[in-house]
């Protein structure tokens, strides 16, 4: 994880907020390289879960009605219990003091379990993970709004405005991506657990009795979306909630896990939510959210699959999954160490490198022009300083899948080389079927 921390900050993926003032704990600035990639994860899953005939897509307000967390169960439930050390004034997760290091910078390696066994902490007090704000300009009660702290109840409350809009018939779904926001007492592991972050989630609408065959369904539905771009399927496993560790709406619940450096964690839940969210929103808002089935002549309220992933988590696992350091050979016959991404090509940020060999004889001409035909299709990288090993290592770090090199043959043939960033294989093609052979490439 140390390695890949500091690669994300030296390439431009992820820097530290605000890192200038000391940094905000919990919050991540993705830079150049990370929001190309984050981009294309969210334009993945919104590809694989849109451009179908059952699902609509939505893009709902993070300020929602102050009733709508009262009717999800956040107000009351959405809390972990806490717990103060009265000598270091640490806070701790109550369930989580076993793996988590005392505060006191003075005690190196001494486990915060030691300190709780001492007597040191406070008793557990239930503390609400959502950010609250206000609306308007008096600060009083009558003025609470939340962030949400998940995007699934901007679509539950949606259900029938898109329904009747798109004149979708059950089953269908509806996604979403964007920010959540959780104010987490223990942040930690990078991108795992913050305090803003993204989500990418679809509730998928079923009659009752059909719920059960949705979810095996969505279940592998979502496995194979991870397996498609490229993560390592012995890095993957689903990961059944035990009945009496389910959250309060779900009948079952499974999550998708990826095999961290840090070990085993959730990058998507899958759950059934029953008829559990529309008929709290029905309750509490007092406009009727069933479902008229025009064939049947039923009226009733449908039940919900959930398809849950992180962005954030997602891209994380992403580049962990990708990072390989491998030893590669060098203009004079030796080896050396390369560090590169390997990520799926439809993932990374940064589709084909441009280089001309040396800086003379025309070569930076003809390259610019076969940036210029590659920009309006690809995103595209124009390099000419330093040696062309070193330039290799820099797009192999970038994850970069295709760099094309213009060199004294190309002023005779207008050909180029092609480099393939996981082989290091070299072949030479026409520059006028550069952009075909970028399409084939990312079609296969
Ligand atoms: N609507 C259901 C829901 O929000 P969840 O298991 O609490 O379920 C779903 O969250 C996904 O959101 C998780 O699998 C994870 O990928 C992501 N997630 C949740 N909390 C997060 C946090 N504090 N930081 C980063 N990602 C988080």
């Amino acid at each position: 994880m140390d390695k890949l921390v500091s690669l994300c900050k030296r390439r431009g993926y992820i820097f530290q907020s605000s890192e200038i003032y000391g940094g905000l704990n919990g919050c991540w600035d993705y830079g150049p390289l990370g929001v190309e990639l984050l981009r294309n994860v969210k334009e993945s899953w919104w590809r694989a879960m849109t451009y179908r005939e059952d699902i609509e897509g939505i893009d709902a307000a993070i300020l929602m009605h102050p009733r709508v967390w009262e009717a999800s169960g956040h107000v009351a439930n959405f809390t972990d219990p806490m717990v103060d050390c009265r000598e270091c004034k640490a806070r701790f997760r109550a369930d989580q003091i076993e793996d988590a290091p005392c505060g006191n910078p003075g005690y190196k390696g001494r486990k915060a379990s030691k300190c709780q066994a001492e007597g040191k902490f406070t008793e557990p007090r239930q503390f609400n993970l959502m950010f609250k704000t206000f609306i308007g300009p008096v600060e009083d009660s009558s003025g609470v709004v939340y962030l949400r702290p998940e995007t699934a109840q901007g679509i539950f409350v949606n259900f029938l405005n898109v329904q009747s809009s798109s004149r979708q018939k059950l089953p269908f779904g509806i996604a979403q991506v964007g920010k959540a926001f959780r104010n987490e007492i223990n942040t930690k592991n990078f991108l795992f657990r913050t305090r803003e972050f993204e989500q990418m989630e679809m509730q998928f609408f079923v009659k009752p009795g059909t719920d059960v065959e949705w979810f095996e369904y969505w279940k592998a539905e979502r496995m194979k979306w991870f397996a498609d771009f490229g993560m390592s399927r012995g890095k993957l496993r689903f990961s059944p909630h035990a009945p009496d560790k389910l959250a309060h709406y779900a009948k079952a619940a499974f999550d998708i896990e990826y095999e961290f450096p840090f070990g085993w964690g959730e990058i998507e839940g899958i759950h059934n939510r029953t008829d559990y969210d529309l008929s709290r929103h029905e309750q509490y808002s007092g406009k009727s959210m069933k479902y008229f089935d025009e064939q049947t002549k039923e009226r009733f309220t449908p039940y919900i699959i959930e398809t849950s992933a992180g962005a954030s988590r997602s891209f994380m696992a992403f580049l962990v999954d990708a990072y390989r350091e491998e030893e590669a050979p060098t203009a004079d016959g030796k080896t050396e160490m390369r560090v590169v991404l390997r990520l799926h090509p439809r993932l990374a940020p940064i589709t084909a490198a441009v280089f001309p060999l040396v800086n003379r004889d025309g070569m930076p001409e003809i390259s610019r022009k076969i940036e210029a035909m590659i920009r309006p299709h690809f995103r595209v990288f124009y390099d000419d300083s330093g040696a062309v090993g070193r330039r290799y290592r820099r797009q192999d770090e970038a994850g970069t899948p295709w760099c094309f090199t213009v060199d004294s043959q190309t002023l005779q043939d207008q050909t180029v080389t092609v480099r393939d960033r996981d082989s290091m294989r070299q072949e030479r093609i026409a520059i006028d079927a550069i952009v075909g052979y970028l399409r084939d490439k990312l079609a296969a």
